[in-house]
Parts: C-alpha cells; sequence; structure tokens
C-alpha cells in the first residue's frame, strides 16, 4: 500500500466549492418545485445499506453490483455486510415496504436528491461519488402512467432549461415471461457468433444476455445489429401496454425514438424502460437520465405485489450542460450590508449591530481585523455588498450611521433608530433598478 498525500481527494470525487453551489441550489429548487407540484412527498434514506439489497434488485451479474459496488469493511452485530448506494430505487423500494405504504392511498409519490456512490472507471461525467435527483411511483400500472412519469422527467429538464438537444429513447423489457422467452432466442442467436464477443460479454452470455445489448464494445454492437429484438417477443399484454405508452407519447407531442437496444443497466426493469440522452453524445455512455418500470421488485422484497416506475437523473451532466448553454443561474447569496467600522467607540458597536441586522432579516458582514475606511470599502465592494454602512467615532456617539449606496455611490447620515425601515426601502431600490 503506498503512503498517499493527505491534501488530496479520492479519484472521482470533487468538492463543492462556494462558486459553484448555485448551480446546485438551482437544480435542486427547479427540481422540488417540480416535484412538489406534481404532489410527490419527499424522503431521504441512508447512504448505506445491507448489501444485499442492491444485489437482489439491480441483479448479482449488473456491472453496479459486480463491479461498482463500494463495500464497508464494518459489518453488523450479525456479520451481515453494508454497502454504499449506489442509486436510490432499492432503497426508496425497503422504506416502502418497511413503512408499510402500500396502505397509503394510491398512488404514492416519492421524489429524492442526494450522493449515490458507484466504484466505475472515472471519467468525464461519471464519477465514484455522484448526485442524483429521482422519483418513483408506486400503485399504478396503466400505460398512462409511465406516460405521466416520461412527461414529469421531460418537464425536470425543460425546467432547467436544457431540453434542447436532449433526445427521449424508448423500449419495452416486457413481462418475464417476454423476457425468458426473447433470452432464450437472443442467446441462440449469439451462440453462433461467441467468437466475435467480448470477453464480458462471452461471460454475460449464460447469465445475463440482455446486457449484450448495450455492450459499449464496437464489436459487440456490430453483432447485436441483427440480433432478434425484444419488441418482436413481447406477449399481447406486454405489447398492448407498450402501444399505448407510445400512443400517450404521441398525444403529450413527445418526440422518441425506439431503441431496441435499451434495456438499462439494472436487473430490476419491466416493460417500459426509457433514458434521455443529448443528441451529440455518440459513445451513448453518458445518458442524463433514465428510468422504467419495475413492477415485480416490491414483491421480490417480500412486500405486496405493487406496480412501481420511476427516473433518476445524474446533477453533474445537469450542471455541464447548464454550463455548455450558459444559463444564467441566479447568485445564492446577495450580500446585503456591509458594516464599517473606524475607531475604538465604533469597533465595540459594530458586533451589536452586525447581529441586529442579520435578526431583522439582512444578510450582513463586517470586518473586524482592518481599521481603514479604505480598505474596508475595499472590502465590501469584493464581497458585491449592495449598500455599506460606516460607523465612526461621532455616529457611535450620535447614534446615526453613514448610509452608502455602492452602487452609484451616493451617501447620507440616518438615524439608527430609522435604520431598518431605510434599508428596506434602499435595497428595494437597489433591485429595481438592477432590473432595469
Ligand atoms: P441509472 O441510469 O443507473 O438509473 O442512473 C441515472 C442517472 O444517474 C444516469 O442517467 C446518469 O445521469 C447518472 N449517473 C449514473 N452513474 C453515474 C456516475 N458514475 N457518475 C455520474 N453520473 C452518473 C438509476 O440509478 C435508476 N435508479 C433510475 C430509476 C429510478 N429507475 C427507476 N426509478
Amino acid at each position: 500500500m503506498t503512503e498517499k498525500n493527505i491534501i488530496q481527494k479520492p479519484r472521482g470525487t470533487y468538492d463543492i466549492l462556494p462558486e459553484e453551489q448555485k448551480y446546485w441550489q438551482f437544480i435542486l429548487k427547479k427540481f422540488t418545485a417540480c416535484c412538489e407540484n406534481f404532489n410527490f412527498s419527499k424522503i431521504d434514506t441512508p447512504l448505506f445499506e445491507y448489501s444485499n439489497l442492491f444485489s437482489k434488485a439491480m441483479g448479482p451479474t449488473s456491472d453496479v453490483v459486480s463491479k461498482e459496488m463500494f463495500y464497508l469493511s464494518r459489518k453488523d452485530e450479525q456479520g451481515s455486510e453494508f454497502a454504499l448506494r449506489p442509486e436510490g430505487t432499492a432503497a426508496v423500494v425497503r422504506s416502502f415496504i418497511e413503512n408499510g405504504m402500500q396502505n397509503l392511498p394510491t398512488p404514492v409519490k416519492l421524489y429524492y436528491f442526494g450522493p449515490m456512490f458507484r466504484y466505475s472507471r472515472p471519467q468525464a461525467g461519471r464519477f465514484r461519488q455522484f448526485y442524483q435527483i429521482g422519483f418513483e411511483i408506486f400503485g399504478e400500472d396503466d400505460p398512462n402512467c409511465d406516460v405521466l412519469t416520461i412527461i414529469i422527467s421531460a418537464n425536470i429538464f425543460k425546467d432547467l432549461k436544457i431540453s434542447k438537444n436532449l433526445i427521449l429513447e424508448i423500449n419495452s423489457l416486457g413481462c418475464q415471461n417476454c423476457q425468458k422467452k426473447f433470452k432464450k432466442n437472443l442467446v441462440s442467436y449469439l451462440n453462433q457468433y461467441k467468437e466475435y464477443l467480448c470477453p464480458d460479454c462471452l461471460v454475460r452470455l449464460p447469465v445475463n444476455p440482455l446486457r449484450i445489448l448495450d455492450c459499449k464494445e464496437q464489436r459487440c454492437g456490430s453483432l447485436v445489429k441483427s440480433a432478434p429484438q425484444i419488441i418482436d417477443n413481447l406477449c399481447p399484454d406486454c405489447k398492448s401496454h407498450f402501444q399505448k405508452v407510445l400512443e400517450g407519447l404521441d398525444e403529450a407531442n413527445l418526440a422518441y425514438d425506439l431503441n431496441p437496444l435499451l434495456v438499462r443497466g439494472l436487473d430490476y426493469y419491466n416493460r417500459t424502460v426509457f433514458e434521455f440522452r443529448d443528441i451529440n453524445d455518440v459513445s451513448r455512455q453518458s445518458s442524463l437520465g433514465g428510468g422504467g418500470r419495475y413492477d415485480d421488485l416490491v414483491e421480490t422484497y417480500g412486500g405486496p405485489k405493487t406496480a412501481a416506475i420511476g427516473f433518476a437523473a445524474g446533477v453533474e451532466r445537469i450542471i455541464d450542460k447548464l454550463k455548455e448553454y450558459q444559463i444564467s443561474i441566479p447568485e445564492v447569496k446577495k450580500l446585503d450590508v456591509f458594516v464599517i467600522q473606524i475607531g475604538e467607540k465604533a469597533k465595540k458597536k459594530v458586533i451589536t449591530l452586525v447581529k441586529n441586522l442579520v435578526d431583522a432579516g439582512f444578510s450582513t458582514n463586517c470586518v473586524l481585523g482592518k481599521d481603514s475606511l479604505k480598505a474596508q470599502l475595499k472590502t465590501a465592494d469584493k464581497f458585491k455588498a449592495a449598500i455599506s454602512l460606516i460607523l465612526g467615532q461621532r455616529e457611535a456617539l450620535d447614534n446615526t450611521v453613514i448610509l452608502r449606496n455602492m452602487i452609484d455611490g451616493s451617501q447620507r447620515t440616518v438615524k439608527m433608530i430609522n435604520l431598518e425601515k431605510i434599508l428596506k426601502k434602499e435595497l428595494k431600490k437597489i433591485k429595481k433598478e438592477g432590473n432595469e
């Protein structure tokens, strides 16, 4: 083991620095508003769970479980293993069952935001700790619920102003019976070309042949182009369900591309699966978001049979798009008032003044280690304060303060007793002029 420099973040992670926070707040605000308006409720689940929760949901042969799980070396008292969550759905389903949410009026609609962990090879848009926004809907198997799910997902991107160039890809994976039939057909086709498959797909062939359909290796990609398609293997119920989803999308005027190779990387899906991708992402490796139905998962975990569908998107990839399209993002912090003190008497009064201003609802700052007016004004400017209050010896005795509008440079003396009212008025004026 090599001794790593401690001043070094782990590969595939990053700090969200103060200047980046505005993107996070913007996304969270828009996403929350969208979910709340569609009457979803927020849910938070732990960052780690029993690892078998994930392997049971996503399948032991999925990349996420077989290669990318972050296992914890600390086990529970009975020796059961923990893992950091690689996604949100499995934990939300666990919580749905554990908290008896099947007894709530359906549909049960939940949304979440938070960090996820996958030990994948870091590259552009792919991290080992990344953030997802996501939502799940329980208790509706109607195809129109699939349409609604896709509409809400598309709405999130629209509200974030990044839907330009996004394409929606859709497929149906059918039910377990359709998949059984399809897997048989697919395996017998692929068996003829075994020697051309990549080493990973050779392993997948007997255990998880569906995953071969979205293998990113060129040699597998060319093989699967002529492979049997799942849509041709759907049972009448699944076929009609998918037909209705497509009709619903047409009705809603939502353009889509049918992608028979779209299987998504997680084994819990059935019937409708979908992904949003940038039209220019030729590598097809960095979808902005994706989701689908998982009507069997609640039952797999021992809960009652409950239809379910959901969606999640990657926050880092959304931020890349916000930057690429130069979407204007409101600054998180606006400094209303910067308090400047000159002389010992003023310095004594400054802390109380700052506290009173904060209590009155003004964002306020000051610097106590600098004494000159010039240096403090310069700092106020750097912090982009709208107003500076200058408290000198005389003002400290007179119970007054000099109010300086930092935008136009005008100054006047005001009585402390009237300060709150005057500040409100001045800030309103500055805001109005700023918007003109
Ligand atoms: P997923 O496709 O694995 O689906 O992830 C959803 C989104 O998370 C991806 O489209 C991508 O934007 C982002 N993402 C995934 N892995 C990484 C990574 N290593 N680095 C950066 N971003 C990443 C799910 O997780 C499902 N739980 C979605 C779902 C909800 N299905 C039903 N309900």
